[in-house]
Parts: structure tokens; sequence; C-alpha cells
């Protein structure tokens, strides 16, 4: 089935369709996941933040043009997603209605998050009796086996043959029917029909792209991948992964791991798109020699950066959060709190569970070492190192619990007395005595205080995991904290807590959000060896908290690339890349010892450098990468229309703007350009204009109002102004972001 191109083809106003696992549902295949099945790994993460805080960008460039597909999963779509019975446009609601006919589930609203954007949901156990038929298909059109009892991939196989059934019937109906969005209708595209763009992420959502591209829809496609499978495998386990990369047997290391049919997906979906993309120049180097497929470009990952009026605001949320962990130390530590929480830093660790691959083996292994420099020089400072890593539990331990609870009866109590002593003193002042101070705690109060205090006492030490894992003695990261004994002991300097499970601000321990509980901290660390991207440290960027990242990740090549000292801005990144796993170790080690030593004056200072970069990953800035991989696929697939427009944009003498929704001088310097690997660099971001606060110069530059030299005429109210930025940018042909695809 071939599809026809419809007269009036427009390719100035695409439809844009992004489909993704994680569409409105941060953890679609939790429900599916087999905890005995190892070669699972799971899909919680940075996909779900992708789609999510780019939306507000993308619905303003493309409004009722825009649809994000996704698995329709009952126990969250409901808090996500409102129901809207009323289609955008005529033919959409043809398209539905036909599929609802043959008996596809589905739930089509707007999903409740920042722009609002339209969402259609497909709902894969309302067609299960057609998997096996669609399995073989996919086996006779691709060669794409599929076990029985991999049910994500089967899940992955019927959402893939959803959503091609979707768009298939979508192109087909635009033919008869309207489907430009009401919104937008007007007497000029009335007769017009829009261009289909699909963007789809990852292999879990791959199939649709193999099958759009058999059946031949007339549809521009882009496969953008976070992460290659086999390459999340291979560095897992015990294996020089960046040496080798060249020499991967890729079919047998993806069989060996029980993995070549999601493998077959992944390869098929990136050489079946009409522009393949990932997230980082690291992951295209490995894309090229494990997919075989060089990335025609690669599309950063952004933030919605929300800025504050005030310029102290984000510090202040900093200070008010971290009293809210200072509260939870003090009942996790019962007995033995006997450091100063004035003097303490707190360091953390969080993401997915691989334990190699984000580097959680290194983390343990420097913090024993930064225990031991900072009992050896006996410093003032205790570390509190935080690990939040979701793993297989039995809910939190009792001492946990008791830790908490002691505290808050400790805390109830003496604000009892506290109000006994006010009334006492109030009395005796209004009779115009001085009370006496021997007796200003009556004999109730002192018994009820030494009752409390008495609960404090506890025989064990405070514990590193604050629930009842599920198999305690195999747990990789229980098992290094026992291998370099950092046991939580009054002598240890580093404290460490591994928390299993994400934080919520129900969780009964630590009942912060994530977003509050990194804002409350003062050190990120991800000394990751697998890293596609990395979104924790460049969330703790935007929130003005320093970071100690890797150059083997996304994430940490990106600003070393885009600033000239990183460190400076409080941007650490660890060389994991051709130091030997020893020097890493002791790298990150001096790193951590570095901050340990900086005042607090200086830590501020460091914060407000840091924050100053979150313009940098906003998607204001990023998401131009996505406009140029999409126009790039417009140009690819209908080459004589673009052709066309060109001419006539010449003929007329004007910008070429091809109506994409950007002014022509927002549009990046490679839009018209076949290739996406144009754009260059032309300068960094320079040091700071103040010297970097060392420990060694201490106060002589503790100055908060060094700026970013580059933003310098960019503030508004004091503030660094996004609009102002990119104009700075623009002056410096820092157009975008690097697209450039340079193997490290
Ligand atoms: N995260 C979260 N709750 C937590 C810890 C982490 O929601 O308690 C999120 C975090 O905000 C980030 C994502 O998990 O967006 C991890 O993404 P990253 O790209 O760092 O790694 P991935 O897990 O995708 O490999
Ligand atoms: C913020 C607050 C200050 C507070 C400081 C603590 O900057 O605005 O009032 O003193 O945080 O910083 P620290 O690095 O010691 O947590
Ligand atoms: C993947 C990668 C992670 C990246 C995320 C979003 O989950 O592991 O590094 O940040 O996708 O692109």
């Amino acid at each position: 089935m071939a599809s026809e191109r419809p007269k009036n083809l427009d390719i100035t106003k695409p439809l844009l369709f992004e489909i993704a696992w994680e569409v409105a549902n941060k953890d679609p295949l939790s429900e599916l996941r087999d905890p005995n099945l190892k070669l699972l790994f799971p899909t919680v993460g940075g996909i779900y933040t992708v789609i999510k805080s780019k939306a507000p960008v993308t619905c303003q460039e493309y409004g009722d043009r825009y649809c994000l597909i996704g698995p329709l999963s009952y126990k969250t779509a409901p808090m996500e997603v409102e129901q809207v019975t009323e289609p955008q446009s005529e033919t959409m609601k043809v398209t539905l209605e036909n599929l609802a006919a043959r008996g596809v589930k589905f739930l089509y609203g707007k999903w409740l998050i920042e722009g609002a954007p339209y969402v259609l949901l497909l709902d894969t156990g309302s067609v299960q009796h057609r998997m096996n038929e669609w399995k073989a298909d996919l086996w006779n059109i691709a060669g794409i086996p599929s076990p029985p009892d991999d049910h994500e991939t089967n899940e992955a196989i019927v959402f893939g043959y959803l959503v091609a059934w979707f768009l298939g019937e979508l192109t087909y109906r635009q033919k008869d029917t309207c489907s430009v969005p009401t919104s937008e209708l007007n007497d000029t595209n009335r007769n017009t029909t829009p261009a289909i763009i699909a963007q789809i992420h990852e292999w879990l959502a791959g199939v649709a792209l193999i099958l759009i591209r058999k059946r031949n829809l007339d549809i521009a496609t882009i496969f953008t991948t976070h992460a290659t499978l086999l390459g999340r495998y291979l560095c897992a386990g015990d294996v020089d992964f960046y040496n080798n990369l060249k020499f991967f047997d890729v079919d047998a290391e993806a069989g060996k791991r029980g993995i070549y049919h999601r493998y077959c997906i992944e390869r098929a979906a990136s050489h079946c798109a009409d522009v393949f993309t990932t997230v980082s120049h690291i992951t295209a180097y490995e894309a090229e020699w494990l997919l075989k497929r060089k990335p025609d470009g690669v599309l950063p990952n952004g933030l919605n950066v929300v800025k504050f009026s005030a310029l102290h605001e984000f510090q202040n949320l900093h200070a008010r959060a971290k009293e809210k962990i200072h509260e939870f130390i003090r009942g996790h530590f019962y007995g033995h709190y006997d450091f100063d929480l004035d003097n303490t830093l707190y360091f953390f660790t969080a993401g997915r569970y691989e334990f190699r691959n984000k580097g959680v083996d290194m983390f343990i292994e420097s913090l024993a070492r930064l225990n031991a420099r900072l009992k050896h020089y006996n410093s003032p400072v205790t570390v509190v190192a935080f690990i939040i890593m979701p793993a297989p539990t039995h809910s939190f331990t009792v001492d946990a619990l008791k830790g908490q609870a002691v505290m808050k009866q400790l805390k109830d109590t003496v604000s009892e007395i506290q109000n006994n002593v006010g009334s006492r003193i109030f009395e005796a002042a209004a009779r115009g005595k001085v009370p006496d101070s021997a007796h200003i705690m009556s004999e109730q109060d002192n018994i009820l205080l030494k009752r409390r205090i008495f609960a404090l006492k506890r025989d064990s030490l405070p514990p590193v995991v604050t629930h009842n894992m599920a198999d305690d003695n195999k747990d990789p990261i229980l098992g290094q904290i026992r291998q370099v004994k950092l046991f939580n002991s009054s002598q240890d300097r580093v404290k460490v807590i591994f928390h299993p499970e994400f934080l919520s601000s129900n969780n009964p321990l630590l009942g912060m959000d994530y977003e509050e509980f990194v804002r409350g901290c003062h050190l990120g660390v991800f000394p990751s060896y697998y890293e596609p991207w990395g979104y924790t440290p460049a969330e703790c960027t935007v929130m003005g908290v320093p970071s100690i990242t890797t150059n083997l990740s996304g994430f940490g090549c990106f600003m070393d690339e885009m600033i000239s000292h990183p460190s400076d801005y409080g941007i650490y990144i660890v060389d994991r890349r051709l130091k030997s796993v020893e020097e890493s170790c002791q790298q990150l080690c001096d790193h951590m010892m570095d901050f340990c030593q900086k005042s607090r004056r200086q830590r501020i200072n460091q914060r407000n450098r840091t924050e100053r970069l979150s313009d940098l990953l906003d998607w204001k800035r990023m998401g131009l990468e996505y406009v140029k991989a999409r126009w790039v696929a417009v140009r690819r697939r209908w080459p004589d229309l673009v052709a066309e427009q060109e001419e006539a944009a010449d003929d007329s003498g004007d910008e070429h703007d091809f109506g994409h929704g950007y002014e022509s001088d927002a549009n990046p310097a490679g839009l018209h350009r076949e290739d996406l690997s144009s754009l260059r660099y032309r300068q960094k971001v320079p040091r700071p204009a103040s010297a970097p606060g060392s420990p060694k110069i201490r106060e002589a530059f503790d100055d908060d109002e060094d700026s970013l030299g580059l933003f310098e005429d960019s503030r508004v109210d004091g503030r660094v102004d996004a609009n102002s930025v990119m104009e700075g940018l623009k002056a410096l042909g820092l157009k975008g972001t690097s697209a450039s695809y340079v193997p490290p």
C-alpha cells in the first residue's frame, strides 16, 4: 500500500506527531516488568523529562498542529490527561472514529502540563488478539523475530502497529477531509493538505517507523535515540567499551545478551527514518558503530527554565529545602547525632539503578577516600552522601521510621514545654516578679523531657539504607558500602544514606519531591560511565546546584564544549575517557575535597554562577536543533516542494522562512542545508569576570556580582534575560547549539 501525495500538500504548516513510550506516562512499563528478568533496564527517567519539558516550546511553534502519541496506561493516564471530545481537525475526527469502530481503544485529550498539547494514548490491550498476526507480519516484512516471552517487546510491536495504523488512516483520510486544525482554518488554507512529520523516540516506539517505510506512507520521519540498547548492556558488563566500539560483533553481542530481537527493531528504525538523530555526540559515535548508521545530527536535551523575578529567590529556596533535609537527618542519625549541621554538606547521586553505568561504584570508592582525607585533616566538615536509586524493596525499615518518629515526639514535647515555660514567665511577670530560673521548668516537664531523651538511645549505628531490600545480600550498592566500611560511625566524616526509591512529597521519611531535594543539596555527583545525556546534572545546573559529571556523559561533553572553564561555574568534569579508573577516582575525590574546603560565601557565589548557565540549557535554545532536524526531514521527503518554495522565495527576494512559526532571523543557519552538521561554535562562554573562588584566595574575590561575561549586557532587573542572551549569542555567531558530528 503506497499513499499517494495529496493535492496542495503544504510543507510550510505541517502536522507534527511525536511518538514515545513515555508520553504522559513516567514509567509505562512498570506494570509489565518482571523483576526476575535480569535483562530489563527500567525505563524511568530521562525520556519522560525530554518530552514533557519540551512540550511548551513545541506547542508554541505548532499550536494545534502538534500531537503526542503514547501507550495508554489506565493507572496513570486519568491523572495526566483531560479527555477532549472534539478533535482539532475534521480528519482527526474521522480517523479516530474509524479506529474506534474497529475496536481500538484510546484516550484522546490534552496533557495537563505547560503548553497543554494534544495527546493520543493508544490502548495496546484492546488489540491483543492481533498480536501474533502482527508479530508474524514483522517477521515477514522485515525479518525481525520476536520471542513469545518478552512482554516488553510484544507491547512495543503492538504499539508500533497501532501507531502505523493510525498514521496510515490519517494520511488516507486527508484526501477527502480537511486536516488543517479548526483553530487555524482560513480562506487561504482551506484547500491545502498539511504535510505530516513524525518524530519517534527510542526503540520501544521504533516499530512504527519500520511500517511507515514499508507501507510507503507520505510522512517525513525522524528517529531519535536516547541511547543504544547494545551500548547500555555492554557498558553495564565488564567491557572496555569505548576502546572497542569499532570491533564489536554486534549481532553476536546482542544475541549473547538475549536482546537480538530488540536490537533488530532499534537498528531497523534508525535505518528507516529520513533523519536519524541522537542526544549527544558521544552517543552519535556509538550509534554509528553499533547501529551502523551515522546520525545526521545531535539534538541535545533542554529544560524548561523558569526564572525567578528576584535574584536571590533560588538561594532562599536552597536554604528552605536544606532545612527540611536537616530535619530528616536529625531523625535518621538519632542517638548518633553528634555533628554540626551548620558544617554539613549534602552530596547526592540519583537516577535509574545502573551500578556501573551511573558510576555509583566510583562514587562510593571516592567517598571512602574523601572520608579518610577529611579524618586525616581533622576537618570540621561532615558530608552526608545520598544515593537515590530505585531498587526492589519491602518498604521502609522500622529503624528508619522510628528515627523520624522519636525526633518528632521530641520536637512536640519541646514545643509543649516551651508553651508551659512561656505561660509561667508571663504569669510571674504579670505579677511584677522575675521568675525563678531554677523552677522555670516544672518537675513534670523535666520528666517528660528525660523520657524523650532516653528514647533517643540506640545500640546500632544509623542505617546506611532506609528500606528493607528485596535482596540485601546481593545488592551491589550495599555490597560496596560494606566493602569500603562506610558504616555511619561517629568518627566517619562521610555518612551514607541509600534511599532505594524515587523521592516524593508523600514519603514518610524524606517528604520532599525530587526538585526540592536537589535544591536543598550542595553538590550532585554523577560520575557516569555510560550516559547518553544525563538530565540529573543538567537539572542541578538550572537550579543553581553545582555538580560533578564526566566526559563520557553527553551533558559533560556539551558543557565542556560550551564553557571554557566549566569548574568555575560549578560544573566539574571527571575524565573517564583518557584516565585509568584509579586516576578518575582520585580526580573525583579531589573535586569533592576541594568543594568541602569552600567557605559558605564561596558556595553561595558558586551557586550564583552555576544558575547563570541555565540559559544555555533552555529549550528556547536547544529546541532550535529540533527545528533543523524537522526541516531536513521535510527536505529529504519532499525535495521538489522545498525547491519550489526556495525558488519562490528567491524570486520574491524574501528571506527564506518556510512558515514554521519562526522568524527568519531566528532560523538556525543550517536550516537550508541538507546536512545538519554545519554549525560550529565560534566562541565559548568565557571564565567569570572575577577570579574563580578557590580555597587559596578565599575572601579576596568573593563577589556575588561576578558575571558571565557574555551575558553581561543581558541583564533585566539584575537577571539574565533569555531574549537578550539569544541576541548576544547571535552576535557571536552562536546560533543554536552545535549540531556537528565529531567523533570523540
Ligand atoms: N528523577 C526523578 N525522581 C527522583 C530521581 C530522579 O524524577 O527521585 C528523574 C530526574 O529528574 C531526571 C531523571 O529521573 O529527569 C533521570 O534522567 P537521566 O537522564 O539523568 O537518566 P536516565 O534515568 O534517563 O538514564
Ligand atoms: C542561601 C541563603 C543564605 C544561606 C545559604 C547557605 O544562599 O540565601 O541565607 O546562608 O544559602 O548556604 P550553604 O551552602 O551553607 O547551604
Ligand atoms: C536515556 C539516557 C539518559 C538521557 C535520557 C534522555 O534515558 O540514559 O542519559 O538523559 O535518555 O535523553
